[in-house]
């Protein structure tokens, strides 16, 4: 079974579309979108022989070739033309800065990306290349994970506020969101505290007012 991480992922792929997922370490992703019949087909990318050599391992124990493709591949160098939808997950902001600006993100559909860390460089990234981002999700799995839909169409920048908190998540105001928010409040409050200071006062009333406005 995924992991909630790996899950709601899975959930923001649309069905019957070619998947190609970057840094697919196990392969888990790729082969639960197939064996679940989302997906006719995913391509399963790796830099690294270590992990490139476990993917290959996993398709042909689950006989899954032909349906999970291995490549190796620094982001989406060796893509295929019939790619639609590209996962980048689990990763630091800064790998997949170096994967987006490695690409031509207009040739796909979509992109689903999910930052281990420095979510909010990541949405001003976006925001500066005017790419629209389509969906966000907050999903808790030990920590919370924010999950981004962004696509190239044109968008005007986002605001600061939207950049830091997510224009989708914002306006949404699911649970997960605001549970993430009153844990972030909670966080920033005890490190003022710890440290004598005041450096979050205003990242803190920033929270409330979204919490309770
Ligand atoms: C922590 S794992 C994440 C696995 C999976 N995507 C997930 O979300 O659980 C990161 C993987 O990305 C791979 N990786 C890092 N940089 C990459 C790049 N530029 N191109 C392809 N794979 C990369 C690493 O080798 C590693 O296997």
């Amino acid at each position: 079974m995924l992991s909630p991480r790996l899950l709601q992922i899975a959930m923001m792929v649309e069905r019957n579309k070619i998947v190609f997922d970057v840094g697919s370490d196990h392969a888990l992703l790729p082969c639960f979108l197939v064996e679940n019949r989302i997906c006719p087909k995913v391509y399963a990318g790796e830099i690294a022989e270590g992990p490139y050599g476990k993917v290959k391992e996993t398709v042909a124990k689950k006989q899954l070739e032909g349906l999970v493709v291995p490549v190796f591949s620094d982001g989406l160098a060796k893509a295929a033309e019939d790619v639609d939808i590209v996962v980048i997950a689990g990763m630091g902001y800064h790998t997949i800065r170096h994967i987006l600006d490695q690409c031509d993100v207009s040739r796909y559909q979509y992109f689903l990306v999910q930052a281990n860390n420095n979510v909010e460089l990541l949405r001003r990234y976006l925001s500066e290349h005017f790419y629209t981002i389509e969906d966000e999700k907050v999903v808790y799995d030990g920590f919370y994970y924010q999950i981004i839909r962004f696509s190239a169409d044109l968008h005007d920048p986002y605001t600061e506020k939207e950049i830091k908190y997510g224009p989708v998540l914002l306006q949404r105001r699911d649970e997960v969101f605001l549970a993430y928010l009153k844990d972030l409040k909670e966080k920033l409050i005890r490190i003022n505290q710890e440290a004598h200071k005041e450096d979050y006062a205003l990242t803190i009333k920033e929270i409330e007012e979204i919490l309770y406005n």
